[in-house]
This record gives structure tokens, C-alpha cells and sequence, in this order.
């Protein structure tokens, strides 16, 4: 099923993913909320996300059977980016494991997906993509990158942020059927990770090993030194 997703466009916003969190709680779903620029804007593990005019700040709200399922919207989100960003730039872009999208070995985009339970359970897919921002705070600004800085040309966030859009409209269908592993095989084309050495910070340790695979339930596999196989849940990828 197609959805509309009518958008909802604001100024600021602490987070778009709050916006979203009180439109599920009113009951609403399959809607894009977008800020010009967040206060408050988050990544994983509650860290800060570089939130100033020129980035593009959205959160897509969907009702969802399976709350369980969510990663694979986070694969989606990222895929669509990932075409969206090719389609109006040119550039060379791939998706790092677990929720990033690169230019040039740089980050350009990273998503948070949370999920509200209910009644009717919802997921808040929010993207933060480097559209037209020209530096970065110093703390980030040799892993980051942008649109601009990468082409030199300013980009319409409205225009963008339309053909991530439709790009995750098409990919949602297999999301809908429960096709999953046709969402994990078209993730895979466009992986920097696989078949690298990788180190791996999870919350229980550290792991360094080659990345062999991507499992059907998002894990990423590493094959470490001594043969063994380790499954990586959650964390940080760095290609050693
Ligand atoms: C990460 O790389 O850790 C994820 C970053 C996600 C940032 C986006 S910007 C839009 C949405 N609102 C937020 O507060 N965070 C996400």
C-alpha cells in the first residue's frame, strides 16, 4: 500500500522526532514532519546531532503491525537517502551499518528510528541529512560532510526531501508484505562495510574482525581473527 504522507513543515523544532512522538500520541500516522532547524536534535545513544539551517531535519510517522521490525525501516530510510542523493547530486553513496549514509567515506546523513507503543504502535524514522551547511563544529567536522561541501552547489531541502520520500514509498512495500530480505539484499548493494576490517564498539566490547555479512535481522557478522563468528547487535563501526 501507498501511503501520502502529507508534510508538516516547521521552523524550529527541538526535534523533529518529538513532533512526531505527540502526532502518533493524537492518534495521527503516515505524515513527514521537517524543521528548518532542531534545537534539540539527537542521534543514537542520546548524543547530540549538529542541528543548524541549511541540513535537512525530518521524521517520518508510520503506524506499524510489528514494533519489533522497526530496523528495517531505519535500512529503508537509508537506501531511499542514499538514491535521493545520487539522483540530485551525482556523488558516490553508501550506506554504513547500522544507520548512515557516506559520501566519500564521510558522514552525510545519519537516522534515529524510535517507536512509540499504543493501541496502535508507531515508528518515527528520523533522517538528518548535510545539505547545504558549509563547516561543522570542530568536534565533527572531519567525519562529517555535506551536499555543498562535496559539489559546491546549493540544494532545495524541499525537492530532497520529496524524493526521499518517494523512494521510501517504494521500498515500504516490502516492508508491508514482510519481504525483509529483499529489503537486507538491496541494503547490501550499496554497503561500505561488507568485506572490510572493522572495529566494532558495542556496549559490551570491542571487536575487530572482517565484515562478512549483514543477517536477516540487520546484525552485521564479523568474522574475527581466531575464525569465530560474532554477531554485532548494536554500535559503532570503524574500517581498521
Ligand atoms: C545518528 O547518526 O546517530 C542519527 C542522527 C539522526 C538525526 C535526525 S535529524 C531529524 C531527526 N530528529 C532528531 O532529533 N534526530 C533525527
Amino acid at each position: 500500500m501507498k501511503h501520502d504522507f502529507p508534510f508538516y513543515n516547521f521552523d524550529v523544532l527541538s526535534s523533529t522526532n518529538d513532533k512526531a512522538r505527540e502526532f502518533a500520541k493524537e492518534g495521527k500516522s503516515s505524515l513527514v514532519v521537517v524543521a528548518e532547524r532542531q534545537e534539540k536534535g539527537r542521534g543514537r545513544f542520546g548524543r547530540e546531532w549538529s542541528s543548524s539551517f541549511g541540513g535537512l531535519y525530518m521524521t517520518i510517522l508510520l503506524h506499524v503491525k510489528d514494533i519489533n521490525k522497526s530496523r528495517y525501516l531505519t535500512f529503508i530510510a537509508a537506501i531511499s537517502v542514499a538514491r535521493a542523493v545520487r539522483e540530485i547530486s551525482g556523488l558516490d553513496v553508501k550506506v554504513k551499518w547500522p544507520n548512515d549514509v557516506l559520501v566519500n567515506g564521510k558522514k552525510i546523513c545519519g537516522i534515529l528510528t524510535e517507536t512509540v507503543s499504543g493501541k496502535k504502535s508507531s515508528a518515527l524514522v528520523g533522517i538528518g541529512l548535510n545539505a547545504n551547511q558549509k563547516k561543522f563544529p570542530r568536534s565533527i567536522g572531519n567525519k562529517a560532510t555535506s551536499l555543498k561541501i562535496q559539489t559546491n552547489k546549493n540544494y532545495g531541502i524541499k525537492k530532497i526531501s520529496k524524493l526521499i520520500i518517494m523512494e521510501f514509498n517504494n521500498l515500504y512495500s516490502y516492508y508491508d508484505k514482510r519481504n525483509y530480505g529483499k529489503i537486507i539484499e538491496i541494503w547490501k548493494k550499496y554497503s561500505h562495510t561488507l568485506g572490510k576490517t572493522v572495529k566494532a564498539k558495542t556496549l559490551t566490547g570491542t571487536y575487530t574482525g572482517k565484515a562478512v555479512d549483514v543477517d536477516s535481522d540487520c546484525n552485521l557478522v564479523l568474522r574475527l581473527n581466531d575464525g569465530s563468528v560474532k554477531k554485532i547487535v548494536e554500535g559503532d563501526i570503524f574500517v581498521v
